[in-house]
């Protein structure tokens, strides 16, 4: 079943100090590897977000999946 609004996993961020890699990021909010993807995208329009960090890097990482500065936290989640 295709779904174009992703579930919203929570109304705030999580902040992981993120070490040097590539990272795929959940965007339809049906991990249970938050925040990250763990394929459970699959059957849906959503596909992950991939981003690669050069050095360690504290991140804040969207939940509520409504945010325009994917895989960050832009505030959105206050206003969902
Ligand atoms: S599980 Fe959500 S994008 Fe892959």
């Amino acid at each position: 079943m295709l779904d174009e609004t992703p579930k919203i996993v929570k109304k705030q961020s999580i902040g992981l100090l993120l070490q040097p890699g590539t990272y795929f990021f959940c965007r339809c909010g049906l991990s249970q590897d938050q925040p990250f993807c763990d394929g459970a995208h699959q059957g849906t329009d959503f596909r992950p977000k991939k981003f690669t960090l050069n050095e360690p890097t504290q991140a804040n990482l969207c939940l509520c999946k409504h945010t325009q500065t994917s895989p960050y936290c832009d505030g959105t989640h206050r206003k969902i």
